[in-house]
């Protein structure tokens, strides 16, 4: 069994695979798409990796198994898991207040329960896979108590932990009544990862305050002697394979394709997000609606697309949001739209690589505007597909992407008319304007790929 054990471990809430029903009923397993599992992959083929995480389906349980040369352990999660640790805690509880409570968040102790027991399931998970001394990469917002509880049961271990979502304001994060125990179980790692710096300060801070560690810059210091280190690592896109494929004929023919079957506007204007309400996606499409309304742009020559993926749809205010958006787009199709011509295009669905490439290359306009997000990837997908340096790419300052990509036409979310002016620039923007700013974002973005990320975090993991 030693043999087994492995000396690279990432634990996420998720597997990075998806399940593919057969015809002939049997099922496979296909690597999911995320950059993440990419950029890892090298690393845990080198040094014996294995990744522990959910498999999406909840009351099953599985063995481990092997997908693509890396080990995956499947976690059990209940159905009564998935509705309190997934669905509750994480996603209803975590996850809108470390967006800027844009939702409220929901505080019920049976969620936080439920909390505290899925994450020791995964730490013991860990524990049971990691070789001596092995190194151990924990993953996001659904498993901050693992590294304290992985640290008890394995003392031998290094263990990182990154943050994808925003850490928030200490004000807002001091609601949580689970405040202490959070922090508690992130200072059992070596080393916290943010997205930006000023998470990195939130949480210094609050271990200063709340904990009462002694902190001096990003270093807190244990009564024991440990010591923590809490820094920002900027994660980012596998961006010379989104450049590849945008240079694809299929992709370009498919590019073709998507403008003419929009009516050939001259300018397509492009959101794509999943379905939630921290990307600003109602906001951003009446800003659009009232731009066609008042005729500073015109039904015949701009059409917007917007890809809404669908997501936890099981929680109550992202069933809330769904109504809103497919309300909010029928009105204004059926105000402004003329035969032949909708303003907005709306899809529902979530689409592979290649046609997501194909709308980047399909779009002169793309539109992120979160309310706040941890980085956002789409962003960074855009610059990368961009390899004529022409596109615009508007870009909500809220959203952790920019703090990199300074030359986007950034606007504030919540302000309507500011995002209508910043729009209406991107659309008339000279060529030459345009293009300078797309090539020093491309230079941003290449440089600094998922595989830089992923390198930076490993070696400063290994340096602690
Ligand atoms: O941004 C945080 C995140 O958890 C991503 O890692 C993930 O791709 C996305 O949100 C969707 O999450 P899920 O469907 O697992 O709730």
């Amino acid at each position: 069994m030693a043999a087994g054990l492995a000396s690279f471990v990432v634990i996420a809430n998720r597997l990075p695979v998806d399940r593919v029903f057969n015809p002939d009923g049997s099922t496979t397993w296909r690597t999911s798409p995320g950059g993440l599992v990419s950029a890892l992959e090298p690393v845990m083929r080198r040094k014996g990796g294995a990744w522990i995480g959910w498999h999406g389906a909840p009351d099953e349980r599985l063995r481990p198994f092997e997908h693509d040369g890396i080990r995956l352990v499947p976690v059990r999660l209940s159905t009564q898991d998935v509705i309190d640790y997934y669905e509750g805690f994480s996603n209803a509880t975590l996850w809108p207040l470390y967006h800027d409570v844009v939702a409220p968040p929901q505080f019920h102790r049976e969620w936080w329960d439920a909390y505290v027991s899925v994450n020791q399931r995964f730490a013991k998970a860990a524990a049971r896979v990691a070789k001596r001394g092995a190194t151990v990469w924990v993953q996001d917002y659904q498993l901050q108590l693992v590294p304290a509880m992985l640290r008890e049961l394995r003392p031998d271990l290094q263990i990182g932990f990154f943050l994808h979502i925003p850490f928030p304001p200490t004000e807002l994060f001091q609601q949580l009544p689970w405040r202490r125990q959070i922090l508690e179980g992130l200072i059992g790692a070596d080393l916290v990862g943010f997205q930006l710096p000023g998470a990195a300060q939130n949480f210094t801070r609050l271990v200063r305050d709340r904990v009462g560690h002694k902190t001096q810059r990003g270093t807190v210091s244990l009564p024991d002697g440990r010591t923590v280190v809490a820094r920002a690592f900027p994660i980012s896109i596998d961006a010379k394979s989104f450049e590849e494929l945008a240079r694809s004929t299929e992709v370009e023919t498919r590019a073709a394709e998507i403008r003419s079957s929009l009516g050939s506007p001259k300018t397509v204007l492009l959101g794509i997000d999943r379905l939630d309400y921290t990307k600003g996606l109602y906001r951003r499409l009446r800003a659009f609606g009232e731009l066609i309304r008042e005729g500073s742009l015109s039904v015949e020559d701009a059409v917007f697309v917007q890809v809404a993926t669908p997501s936890r749809e099981r929680v109550d205010q992202y069933r809330l949001l769904r109504e809103d958006v497919d309300r909010l787009v029928g009105g204004i199709n059926a105000d402004v739209g003329r035969i032949g011509s909708q303003p907005i295009t709306y899809l529902h669905a979530s689409y592979p690589r290649e046609e997501m490439a194909a709308l980047y290359r399909a779009a002169d306009v793309m539109v992120v505007t979160p309310l706040r997000d941890g980085m956002n990837l789409v962003a960074k997908e855009y610059v990368a597909c961009r390899y004529d340096d022409r596109g615009a790419l508007v870009l909500s300052e809220f959203a952790g992407a920019a703090a990199e990509l300074k030359q986007a036409y950034q606007v504030n979310p919540y302000d309507i008319n500011g995002m209508k002016a910043t729009i209406l620039e991107a659309v008339r923007a000279p060529e030459r304007e345009s293009s300078r700013r797309m090539r020093s974002m491309r230079r941003t973005v290449l440089d600094h790929d998922i595989d830089a990320w992923a390198q930076s975090f490993i070696s400063a993991l290994s340096q602690r």
